[in-house]
């Protein structure tokens, strides 16, 4: 038997969940891009092609991304773990035009190994997190190796299509 309080357990037997680590951002009023890293990104749906993330509710970003209409996904690359830092936290979650790039009128970091553009479909709140639904509006992918997320710590993944990693 596990041992500590239910949710320090709960959250321990999570992080044997090895993740990607992804970066979602959007667009708020006065055109002001923000972001949030995210490592809650499943795909829900393929016809049509949904996919869903969870917010918490106790982020200070919580009313700008329960808000957005549509918001974009950065898969992170594994050379993209100063982002990860970075973005979980709300200090540093603006984002410049010169690091981002418009895709499907949404945008996403010019990094990262993919990319998917998505407007709100569905919002569901569990607990203290809301469920944001997505459609997909368009989606690109790059090689390279992934950034992941592991027992709390960031690691790798090389991409088995290039066996000599990058
Ligand atoms: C690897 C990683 C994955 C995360 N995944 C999520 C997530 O899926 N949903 C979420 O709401 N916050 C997630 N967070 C936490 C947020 O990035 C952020 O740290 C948190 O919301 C607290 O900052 P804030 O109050 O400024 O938003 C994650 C953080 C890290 C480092």
């Amino acid at each position: 038997m596990e041992e500590g309080a239910p949710d320090q357990i709960f959250r321990r037997v999570m992080s044997a969940f090895a993740t990607g680590v992804t970066v979602v951002s959007a667009t708020g009023a006065g055109g002001r891009m923000a972001g949030i890293t995210v490592n809650s990104l499943t795909s829900v749906s393929l016809n049509p092609r949904l996919l869903l993330w969870c917010l918490g509710d106790q982020s200070e970003r919580y009313d700008f991304f329960a808000a957005a209409e549509t918001w974009g996904v950065t898969m992170l690359g594994a050379a993209d773990e100063a982002q990860a830092r970075r973005f979980a936290r709300a200090e540093s979650e603006a984002i410049e035009p010169s690091e981002a790039e418009m895709f499907a009128n949404v945008p996403v970091l010019q990094t990262g190994v993919a990319h998917i553009a998505c407007r709100t479909h569905d919002r569901r709140q569990a607990g203290d997190h809301l469920l944001i639904i997505g459609e997909v509006l368009d989606l690109k992918v790059k090689p390279g190796p992934a950034l992941t997320f592991f027992r709390g710590s960031y690691g790798r993944a090389d991409d088995p299509r290039e066996p000599s990693g990058s």
